[in-house]
C-alpha cells in the first residue's frame, strides 16, 4: 500500500469530538456493546483523540480490565489524560505512537477499538502494529463515516467506502466478520486475528 500523506484531525478543534451533538450522533455506550466489549478485557483505542470513547470504554473493561490510549498527537493525549483525570479514571494507560510504531507489547490487547480514524492513517504500519499488539483470536473494531453527506464530518474525498475499510483489513490479513449500520453517518465493521 502506498503511503499516501494524510490529513490529520486538527487538534485546535479537538472539542468538538466531545461536544454533545458528536456523542448523539454515535454513542460510545452502544458502539462498545454492539462489538461486544466485556468486563476484565485489554483495549487499546488506536487515535483516541480528545477522548471521547474512554470514559464508556473504562466502564465496559471495569476494574479488572485495562484501557490503552493511544494517539500519533501527543496533545490529544494530553486533553485525554486531562478528561479522564477528571472523571476519575483509573483503568487507562496513555502512549504517543508513530505511524508505523505503537509501543505496546505483542499480543497484550483482546480488543483494538479504532474510531473514526482509520481513513487517517498513512500507508498499512499502523494496521500491521495493531495486528502484532493483538492477541490471536482478537478482536478488531472499527468504525467510520459513510461516503455520504452529513451534517459534520471530513471531506467526502477523505472518507472510506466500507470496501475500502474492508480491503485495508483483509490485506493485513485480518477476517472480516460482520459490518453493520453505527449510527446515521457511520458503520461498523467487526474483523478477527486469526492468527
Ligand atoms: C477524527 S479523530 C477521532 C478521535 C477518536 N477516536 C474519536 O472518535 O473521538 C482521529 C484521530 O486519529 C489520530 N490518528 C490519525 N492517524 C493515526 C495513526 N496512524 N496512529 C494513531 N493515531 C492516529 C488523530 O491524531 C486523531 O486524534
Amino acid at each position: 500500500m502506498a503511503n499516501k500523506r494524510k490529513r490529520k484531525f486538527p487538534i485546535g478543534i479537538g472539542d468538538t469530538l466531545l461536544s454533545e451533538d458528536r456523542m448523539r450522533m454515535i454513542d460510545p455506550r452502544t458502539v462498545l456493546r454492539s462489538f461486544g466489549v466485556r468486563e476484565g478485557v485489554t483495549l487499546i483505542d488506536v487515535g483516541c483523540g480528545p477522548g471521547a470513547f474512554l470514559e464508556a470504554a473504562s466502564e465496559s473493561v471495569g476494574e479488572n480490565g485495562t484501557v490503552i490510549a493511544v494517539d500519533i498527537q501527543e496533545p490529544f493525549i494530553n486533553m485525554a489524560r486531562r478528561l479522564a483525570e477528571e472523571k476519575g479514571l483509573r483503568n487507562i494507560r496513555f502512549i504517543v505512537s508513530k505511524e508505523s510504531s505503537i509501543p505496546v507489547e505483542s499480543g497484550s490487547a483482546d480488543v483494538a477499538l479504532i474510531v473514526t480514524s482509520l481513513h487517517e492513517f498513512e500507508g498499512d504500519g499502523t494496521l500491521k502494529e495493531v495486528r502484532r499488539i493483538l492477541r490471536k483470536g482478537g478482536k478488531l473494531a472499527v468504525v467510520e463515516w459513510e461516503k455520504m453527506k452529513s451534517p459534520i464530518g471530513p471531506p467526502l474525498a477523505e472518507r472510506l467506502s466500507q470496501e475500502e475499510a474492508e480491503k485495508m483489513l483483509s490485506e493485513c490479513n485480518f477476517a472480516v466478520e460482520k459490518i453493520f449500520q453505527a449510527g446515521k453517518y457511520h458503520y461498523g465493521i467487526e474483523a478477527k486475528k486469526l492468527k
